[in-house]
């Protein structure tokens, strides 16, 4: 009898462990940080067809456009939520002379992008079309400066136009360009990439750089805006160490760039379309990678800055494939699947859960480069599945991160290994509660259970899932609705502190409790 009451009991043990093998627990009670709404920003660079033939098609196009900007675009952003949005680039920025972006159009010089394509640009999209923009959107820009191939003046210059309202030069200029007040411009970047393709500088070159065009960008513009200083290519942790260690005090953010690919490297980083599970699974793995990079990163910064007063800001990321078949190299025209919503997912994911230190992302980019938001061909405009994980996500923009964690199965192949889910838990001013919640596994329905602490909850008000039949499955301009986001039923409330979910393979999910 001892014997059976003993087998029952392993038996029920087994049983449990393995039934509750999937478990997320959430503090409601005790969230401490608000998750800044920049980590789901944007960046829009002169880059392919990211600005012309993009977002701006010019007051004259047959293209619907509201003052020379893309109608459909504008209303698809503004649903969107964009919080901040960078610019004019990028590898681009270290090139751009603003004075050849503003007064009459037929004034403006033709310039060389050299970067992108050797494509020559007309200059009709200059300060003043983007910080409009800006307002049209309700977003906050983010001016990446040119230090590469720029000067202090030249800087200096711009900060008075787009932000003095002094009796001076430049902001006459700005009015005589019919803008009387100035802009509000929140963010500005001392330079890009400033260890390539903006001046290929040592990082002791580049602090000492930093110094003085932070010093008087902080002359000129005072306290309106917070300057970012160039930070690191992925895991160079040397290069945030001595940006630290010598300019601390001359910036209030410093950056971090990070891409993933799928492939074997940038020479061959692989398609965007019809690729097999390898490379799905690879994709996952090394957008994942996102949180020991910016572990890493953040604790070097906490031991120069363990106050936190210089912010961590991931101002170029996402995954970066073959161009599509067809279209011009230099202009990072690529499609945008299934698995890519999913390291969009896992992304914001994991940059919710370090919103101590980190307050701002910009993912790369905006429209038509990278891993975009929209895609537009001639008239036709589509959102991509990673549109919809940002529209998704907005939930936790500016909302107070719950702590959380998860103790969860593997999603294998061959002898590799991730986390099958991801997740992520934030309340917002009203009390409500969102989870965020993905399955990485392309081959199964998972079950998780949700425990909540410190606060039950009364009903799952809502849900939403983004998935699709295949995990390469694309949004395309003659199939625009083969991913989107449908109404999720499969969560269940099993008492005010626990419910169970189903999430379908290769899905992301968000939960909204009251
Ligand atoms: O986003 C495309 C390019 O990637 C940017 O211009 C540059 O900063 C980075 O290398």
């Amino acid at each position: 009898m001892k014997k059976i009451s003993l087998f029952l009991f392993i038996l029920l043990a087994a049983f449990t462990v393995k039934a509750q093998v999937n478990v997320l627990s959430i503090d409601v009670a005790g969230g401490k940080t608000q998750i800044n709404k920049n980590i789901y920003g944007q960046f829009a660079e002169h880059l392919g067809r990211c600005i012309y033939d993009g977002i701006w098609v010019g007051k004259d196009s047959p293209i619907p456009n509201v003052n020379g900007y893309r109608k459909d675009i504008l209303e698809a952003l503004q649903a969107l939520k964009v919080p901040v949005l960078r610019w004019p680039g990028g590898c681009f920025a270290d090139t751009y002379h603003w004075k050849d972006g503003i007064g009459p159009l037929n004034q403006r010089p033709q310039i060389k992008n050299v970067f992108w394509g050797g494509t020559v640009e007309d200059n009709s999209f200059g300060t003043n079309e983007f910080l409009d923009l800006c307002e049209l959107l309700k977003c906050d820009p983010y001016i990446s400066a040119n230090v590469g191939s720029g000067t202090v003046v030249e800087m200096v210059e711009w900060i008075e136009y787009m932000t003095s309202d002094d009796d001076v030069p430049m902001a006459n200029l700005r009015r005589k360009n019919g803008r009387d007040k100035p802009w509000d411009v929140k963010f500005l970047g001392i330079g890009n990439e400033s260890w390539g393709c903006g001046g290929d500088m040592t990082p002791e070159f580049y602090a000492d750089l930093m110094r003085q065009f932070s010093n008087y960008a902080k002359m000129y513009g005072g306290d309106k805006f917070d300057r970012i200083g160039c930070g690191s290519n992925g895991s160079d942790f040397n290069w945030t160490k001595v940006l630290m260690e010598k300019g601390r005090n001359n910036m209030d953010g410093l950056s971090l760039h990070y891409y993933t690919i799928a492939g074997e490297g940038w020479n061959n980083k692989s398609a965007a379309t019809g690729f097999g599970e390898e490379l799905y699974f690879n994709g996952l793995k090394k957008g994942l990678y996102m949180d020991e990079l910016v572990s890493k990163h953040s604790s070097i910064m906490d031991q120069y800055d363990r106050d936190k007063r210089v912010d961590l800001l991931v101002d170029e990321w996402g995954i970066w494939t073959d161009v599509e078949p067809g279209t011009i190299p230099g202009h990072l025209f690529q499609q945008n699947s299934m698995r890519d919503a999913l390291i969009a997912s896992t992304t914001l994911d994991i940059l919710n859960k370090h919103a101590d230190r980190v307050k701002m992302a910009n993912i790369a980019q905006i429209v038509n480069v990278l891993q975009a938001m929209i895609l537009t061909e001639g008239n036709k405009m589509v959102l991509t599945p990673t549109y919809h994980v940002f529209k998704m996500y907005n939930v936790h923009q500016d909302a107070t991160l719950l702590p959380s964690s998860l103790f969860c199965e593997q999603y294998k192949l061959g002898n590799d290994q991730i986390p099958a889910i991801s997740s992520s838990a934030s309340v917002d001013k009203n009390g409500k509660i969102h989870v965020t919640l993905s399955n990485l596994n392309p081959n199964k329905e998972i079950k998780l259970e949700i425990n909540l602490s410190g606060k039950g909850f009364t009903e799952i008000n809502s849900g939403t899932v983004l998935t699709a039949a295949a995990f390469n499955a694309v949004n395309t301009f003659d199939k625009p609705e083969a991913v989107k986001p449908v109404a999720f039923k499969n969560a269940k409330k099993l008492s005010d502190s626990k419910l169970e979910v189903s999430i379908p393979s290769k899905s992301v999910v968000v939960l909204e409790l009251e």
